[in-house]
Formats: C-alpha cells, structure tokens, sequence
C-alpha cells in the first residue's frame, strides 16, 4: 500500500479495459489520478474511485486538449507525477484493404498521441522535480503481427520514443519506460474479427495457457511508476504470459 502515495498521475484511456484498472491500482497506491479519454464512461470510473480522482473528456490526438488535462492536474492536485499513456485503437485488415483514413487514426491515436503527452507534461514534471512516463505499447510493437499494419507501425514507433525520450528527460529526473501487454482480457482483444479464435490459439501458444487480466499489466505499470523503478528508464517491459518467448 502507498507505493504511489503522494504522486499526481494522469492515465489516457480510463473509461475502461486496462486504463481503468491502471487507474484502480494506483489510487489504491495512494496517487491522486485524472483519468482521461473520449469516452465519457470515464466519469463514471473516477466516481467509483472516489474524491482522488477526477475525469476529463480528453482525445490524445489534440494538443490543446492535453494542455487542458495539464491544467486540470496541476489545478486540482498541485501537480503532474506519473503519465500512463493507454489509450490505443486496433484495426484488424491487411495491407492491401485497410484505408489511407484508418491507417491515420491508429497511427494518430497510438503515435501521436504519446508524442503530444509526453511534450505536455515534460515541463510540469521537470518543474515538480522529476517524474515517471509508461507509453502502454504491444507485443505488436516487438514483431509483425499480419492484418495489423497500422497497430504494429504505431506501437514500434511508440517503443522508439520511449527510448528518445528516456534520453532526453534522463537529465530532468524524468524515467520513461515501456511496457508490451500480449493478449488482455479486454474490450480491444474481444471486439476484434475472429477474436475467439485467435484467444483459442494465442492460449494454445502460450506457456501459461491462459490470457491476461488487466490488474496483471497494472501491477507493473505500478511498479514503473514507482521509486521502486526509481533506477529503471528506457525499458521496455513484456507482460505476455510467455507468447514471445
Ligand atoms: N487488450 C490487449 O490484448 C492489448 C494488448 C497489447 C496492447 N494493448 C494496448 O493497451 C492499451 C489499452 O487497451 P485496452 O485493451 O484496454 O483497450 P480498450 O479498447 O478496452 O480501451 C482503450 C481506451 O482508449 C480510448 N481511446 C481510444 N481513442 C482515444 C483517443 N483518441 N483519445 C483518448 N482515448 C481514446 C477508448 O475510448 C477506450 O476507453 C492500448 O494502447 C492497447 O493498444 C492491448
């Protein structure tokens, strides 16, 4: 308990699957958390977790909108600690069939994205003297997934800023890692054509036997975003089960 007592943490994509439990786990670490996303469910999440926490509509392809949540952090809870950027779409077609325009949104939401994030809070986290940075990317972002271009694009350029950025806020006391869920239990895996099948035969190929919980992925997300991390910057963390191994 508290592993996170103190912090002030902003967490994209919170209206459900993984960004509302990253945002469970670290309220009840101790952060006070703003979550975000263009889902109003969100509001909703933030009620349950209580006077911690708060929500704000928010889409991480708008620069203006994260000067917004900046704002909201830092005028509600003194300051901005932790970014937890979640939020991600997924597009199921291959090459040759999947349009320039959904091409564009993966790319914009998973890419652009974490780059807008990070710019936002890099002077408010240098300014409360440091601070910790968790880009969620993929498996995906490790090898090819076939049917998948955007996804994969979108999530190995995100690994690649998370090692610029540790480098460039190394100096400023800011840590930047990444972590690479496999497949997680939730609306993203199972909303996804042919979804059944592939849990069937991504369990079968996976040493565990078995899929993700969310709360499994937030658990070191939690440990990046604490000082228990407080020696680890530019990694990149697999929580899969084994799928790659
Ligand atoms: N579920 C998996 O198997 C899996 C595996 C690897 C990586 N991931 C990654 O984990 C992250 C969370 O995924 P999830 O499985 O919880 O998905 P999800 O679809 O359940 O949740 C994603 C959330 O992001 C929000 N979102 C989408 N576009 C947005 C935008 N432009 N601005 C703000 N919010 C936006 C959605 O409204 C949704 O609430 C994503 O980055 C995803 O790519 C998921």
């Amino acid at each position: 308990m508290g592993r996170v007592r103190g912090r002030v943490a902003i967490v994209t994509g919170a209206a459900r699957g993984m960004g509302a439990s990253h945002a469970r786990v670290l309220a009840a670490e101790g952060a006070r958390v703003v979550l975000t996303d263009v889902d109003a469910a969100g509001e909703g999440v933030a009620a349950r977790i209580g006077d911690g926490a708060l929500f704000v509509r928010h889409d991480v392809r708008n620069a203006d909108d994260w000067a917004r949540v900046v704002e909201r952090a830092e005028g509600a809870f003194g300051s901005v600690d932790i970014l937890v950027n979640n939020a991600g779409v997924a597009d199921h077609e291959p090459i040759e069939s999947l349009s320039e325009e959904r091409f564009r949104r993966e790319w914009e939401v998973n890419a652009l994205g974490v780059f807008l994030g990070m710019k936002a809070v890099v002077g408010p986290m240098a300014r409360a003297g440091g601070g910790s940075i968790v880009n969620v990317c993929s498996i995906s972002s490790m090898v090819g997934e076939a049917g998948a271009v955007g996804y994969t694009a979108s999530k190995f350029a995100a690994y690649g800023m998370t090692r610029v950025a540790a480098k460039e806020f190394g100096p400023k006391g800011i840590r930047v890692n990444s972590v690479h869920p496999g497949p997680i239990d939730t609306p993203l895996l199972h909303d996804a054509p042919g979804s059944a099948d592939a849990v069937l035969m991504m369990k079968e190929m996976s040493p565990l036997g078995r899929i993700g919980a969310p709360e499994e992925v937030s658990a070191v997300v939690l440990f990046l975003a604490s000082d228990d991390a407080r020696f680890v910057t530019g990694s990149g963390y697999v929580v899969d089960g084994g799928l790659l191994a």
